[in-house]
């Protein structure tokens, strides 16, 4: 029997609130009653993954785990951004004339939002923009970056929420996470699709989202785990070519649906196939990589929709399975996982009271799922932790991560925990 290997168990992690807010007057010295806080999630998604810009289901959930941003308004018109997680990174920017700049470094997300915000409104023709407040936001999460957690989205929707308060705009969730893609899209310039943004805006405690991300139609799905958890492992696999690889997998797929389109004119997106039409369609693909990329997107899709009916039943081993057959489909039709995320999706399934696991988010490296029974999870924890450092070299974290609401005001909460 091997000795208990020392693992890193990450549980939600909230700012120590007396150094955050100290943190935030020496940065924005004034009046405390007009100081405002602000989070939003994480998410992890439990099935439907690279389906949401092939126009499928997908099912993601909002974590603990998240953002936080405490803003002042100013009067200049500036936005001031700092965050406690990088300190010495002092970005202000004018309201007016926002631009991405690679040496903001995380401050392009929120002036990214801030910039979307604007042209929305101007759209709207809700406000004369000129006339809004400037902002000092400071941050403060408890993501790990680039992990498939969308740490990105969570600091969008955390700007978001703090915008549309301090501008009292009143906005939807949902017009909150449709501008906060267009931020990631057009001003930080990656091809997102909506699922990160859209769980994080409209989720809630204990609930998984049921998105058609044709229609943006959606419910909440109560999630009972019964006796289980969700347990989050990361791989720590440098994600370089994440990007560009999931911008070819984009490519591949209009590829595949602009071939199928010769068949099927009326087809709008991949993911509108069923599975049942599926086997007629496949002789309409010319090449055998588009033909398994369009696979995956059909049937994980179609395991995104139908996974709600496993929830309501209480069948959480049928919903084990379908989170393997995910990770099979990701492995070997979709291409995205890599020798990290199966060394830990592996783990897992050979792991003690382990019902299903497979990678979330859009892989190359990043974190896994699990859906573990409690009894058990301290022996899961240190066995996946061991095989994977055997096969991998390195020892993968772990978090333990209720599923939460989505983007909010919490001024009052921090009140309570700290007299402003
Ligand atoms: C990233 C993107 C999402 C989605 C997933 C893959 O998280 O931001 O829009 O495409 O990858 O499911």
């Amino acid at each position: 029997m091997n000795a208990a290997v020392k693992v890193q168990i990450v549980r939600p992690n909230p700012p120590d609130w007396q150094h955050w807010l100290a943190q935030f007057f020496a940065f924005s010295p004034g009046d405390v009653g007009s100081v405002r806080v602000f989070f939003a999630p994480g998410r992890v998604n439990l099935l439907g993954e690279h389906t949401d810009y092939n126009g499928g289901y997908v099912l993601p959930a909002a974590l603990e785990m998240g953002t936080w941003v405490a803003v002042r308004p100013r009067l200049d018109g500036r936005l001031r951004f700092q965050s406690a997680l990088f300190p010495g990174q002092d970005v202000t920017a004018v309201a007016a004339s926002l631009t991405y700049r690679p040496e903001d470094g995380f401050a392009n997300y929120p002036k990214g939002v801030a910039w979307a915000m604007r042209e929305w409104l101007t759209q709207q023709g809700v406000v004369a923009t000129a006339n809004l407040p400037g902002a000092d936001m400071m941050f403060y999460g408890d993501l790990p970056n680039s992990a498939g957690l969308s740490s990105s989205a969570s600091i969008e929707l955390a700007t978001a929420a703090a915008l549309n308060g301090l501008w009292e705009l009143n906005s939807a969730a949902v017009d909150l996470a449709l501008l906060s893609q267009r931020a990631e899209n057009e001003f930080v310039g990656v091809q997102c699709g909506i699922m990160d943004q859209f769980s994080i805006a409209v989720g809630e405690a204990n609930q998984a989202l049921s998105l058609d991300c044709s229609t943006l139609n959606y419910r909440l799905v109560p999630v009972v785990l019964q006796d289980h958890l969700l347990v989050i492992a990361n791989t720590h696999k440098p994600r370089d070519l994440a990007e560009s690889k999931y911008n070819e997998r984009r490519r591949e797929c209009n590829q595949a649906l602009a071939q199928l389109q010769r068949v099927r004119p009326q087809l709008r997106h991949l993911a509108e196939i069923t599975p049942e039409q599926w086997p007629d369609l496949t002789t309409a693909l010319n090449h055998p990589v588009l033909l398994r990329r369009a696979r995956h997107v059909v049937f994980e899709s179609h395991r995104a929709k139908m996974a709600p009916i496993l929830l309501a039943r209480g069948d959480l081993v049928a919903f084990g399975k379908q989170m393997n057959e995910s990770h099979h489909s990701l492995r070997d039709d979709y291409e995205v996982t890599g020798p990290e995320l199966d060394a830990l999706a592996e783990a897992a399934w050979g792991a003690p009271g382990c019902l299903g696991s497979r990678m979330t988010g859009a892989g190359f490296g990043g974190c896994t799922v699990s859906l573990v029974q409690n009894s058990e999870v301290d022996g899961f924890i240190q066995q996946v932790s061991r095989v994977y450092q055997e096969r991998v070299g390195w020892k993968p974290s772990f978090y333990l991560s209720g599923i939460g609401p989505g983007a909010r005001e919490i001024t009052n909460e921090v009140k309570l925990q700290w007299q402003f």
